[in-house]
């Protein structure tokens, strides 16, 4: 791991309404890929190796601290995060005021939008090397996009150079035809920064307090304020509404799908998978139509995904074959296993090498043995299975008294006929038989065959009544 910049500290802000999301759940929580528009910035802010990162809540601030502080360990962010709470919502300059206290501490402060899921770290370390090197005093990240409307515009001086930003509520006509807008990603010297907020002034039709008007002032203070540019204008894509959220939606799966096809897995129509931007995927795996692969899942080299195949976080090894339509949540999936179509593993379960799960089987918390196959219409739950046993159409285990639910063994090798129940607790040992259409309710012992089913009856012509 890198050492951490010792002089930096990231502030986020995120205490905003997002008013125009029309949603209860607070806008940085919504996801993008599978992880919360937060969770993105934390993790590109963590790669740049801050000394400290600062969250700025306000808008239910209890909510977003509890979601966030709870999701840290699955994004995989350790870095020191301190949460400032913003109490009057009153822009984006009151946002980062609220944060002085922290920000004081450190010599530059680097300041992000909450609602940027598609920013680079790259990026943001290219623009803080350029920041250092040309003794800035702030620096805003600004990219040209083809459709400016409601971000605020960078206006240049006749020489070029920045002047201010305006904000496209405030903005006339000239102004509005300028498509270079700010990101919301910023670079500022910490005690001109604070000097700057100090001075604003509300501004616009909500007499907010802009966060923008400070380069301009610390301009106006003799120090260099400068523009750091990137043609990947797509970065910048800020969450405002549902439709900004599925364009941050869609551009992210392009590029998960991109990094897929680049590692050599096979994707015929990358449009048309919903793959989440943590996924792994190993060369030479074939992901067809309709699949969707979700949180955490790692899935090994040569697998074959049929259509329509949905699985979330889960680890399927090499070589497994995952027929349409199967449905696998936090499951282990060992080396060329097959299953469906239409096969269903729910939390908890395992299946060893070579096992086959077919139609219309459900496996709840089981280990299904190696090579071991279940391949027809069966509900296994709570089983501990062996190797090479063979499961009969239609085998239920009743794992459920109406209380409480009772584990189900079955040895190595076992073979059930088909339609038995397993009334659990119970056990089947090794090597040993069950009759089809059997409930067992005792013991099985090695080796041994059991029967339990009613003897057929058959009434001769002569004994039945016809009318
Ligand atoms: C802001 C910028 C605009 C820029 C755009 C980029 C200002 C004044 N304008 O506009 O120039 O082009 O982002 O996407 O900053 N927030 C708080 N507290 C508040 C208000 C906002 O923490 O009181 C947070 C929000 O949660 C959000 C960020 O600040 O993450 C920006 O606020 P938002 O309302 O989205 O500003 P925009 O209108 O998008
Ligand atoms: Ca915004």
């Amino acid at each position: 791991k890198m050492v951490a910049k010792k002089n930096l500290c990231i502030l986020i802000l995120a205490a905003g309404k997002g008013t125009r999301m029309k949603s209860p759940l607070p806008k940085p929580l919504h996801p993008v890929c599978g992880l919360p528009i937060i969770a993105h910035i934390l993790k590109a802010a963590q790669a740049l190796n801050p000394a400290a990162i600062g969250l700025v809540v306000g808008h239910e601030a209890a909510t977003m601290e509890e979601t966030v502080k709870a999701g840290l360990p699955a994004w995989g962010v350790t870095a020191p995060l301190v949460f400032v709470e913003q109490t009057e919502l009153t822009g984006s300059g009151s946002a980062v005021k609220a944060a002085l206290p922290l920000l004081n501490r450190f010599e530059d402060v680097m300041v992000l939008n909450g609602d940027t899921p598609l920013l680079k770290t790259a990026t943001l370390e290219q623009m803080y090397s350029s920041f250092e090197e040309n003794a800035s005093g702030a620096m805003v990240l600004g990219v040209s996009v083809p459709d400016p409307a409601g971000y605020g515009r960078i206006v240049r001086e006749a020489d070029g150079s920045f002047a201010r930003i305006v904000e496209h509520a405030d903005a006339d006509e000239k102004t509005l035809l300028i498509h270079e807008i700010n990101s919301g990603m910023y670079l500022f010297k910490s005690p001109l920064l604070a000097q700057a907020l100090a001075e604003l002034k509300p501004q616009g039709p909500k007499h907010e307090f802009y966060l923008t008007d400070t380069l301009s002032s610390i301009k106006a203070m003799q120090h260099p304020v400068l523009v750091f540019g990137s043609e990947d204008y797509q970065q910048a894509l800020g969450v405002n509404s549902k439709a900004q959220l599925s364009q941050a939606e869609l551009i992210m799966r392009r590029r998960v799908t991109d990094r897929l096809l680049e590692e050599g897995v096979t994707i015929p129509n990358p449009d048309a998978v919903f793959i989440d931007a943590e996924v792994q995927i190993g060369a030479d795996s074939f992901i067809c139509p309709g699949c969707y692969i979700c949180g955490k899942t790692v899935i090994g080299k040569n697998c074959m995904l049929e259509g329509n195949v949905y699985i979330k976080d889960s680890v399927i090894a090499d070589n497994v074959t995952l027929k349409m339509g199967t449905y696998v949540e936090e499951s282990q999936v060992d080396e060329n296993c097959q299953l469906g179509p239409y096969a269903h593993l729910r939390p908890k379960s395992v299946l060893k090498k070579g096992a086959k799960v077919g139609n219309f089987s459900e496996i709840k918390k089981s280990v299904i043995g190696e090579g071991s196959k279940v391949n027809h219409l069966s509900y296994i739950g709570d089983t501990d299975m062996g190797a090479g046993v063979n499961v009969g159409a239609g085998t239920i285990t009743c794992n459920y008294d109406g209380k409480n639910k009772h584990q189900t063994v079955i040895g190595d090798h076992a073979f059930i006929g088909s339609n038995v129940n397993f009334v659990a607790p119970v056990t089947v040992e090794k090597y040993a038989k069950i009759g089809a259409g059997s409930t067992i309710t005792k013991l099985v012992p090695e080796q041994s065959l059991a029967i339990a089913r009613s003897r057929q009856v058959v009434l001769e012509k002569k004994g039945i009544q016809h009318d």
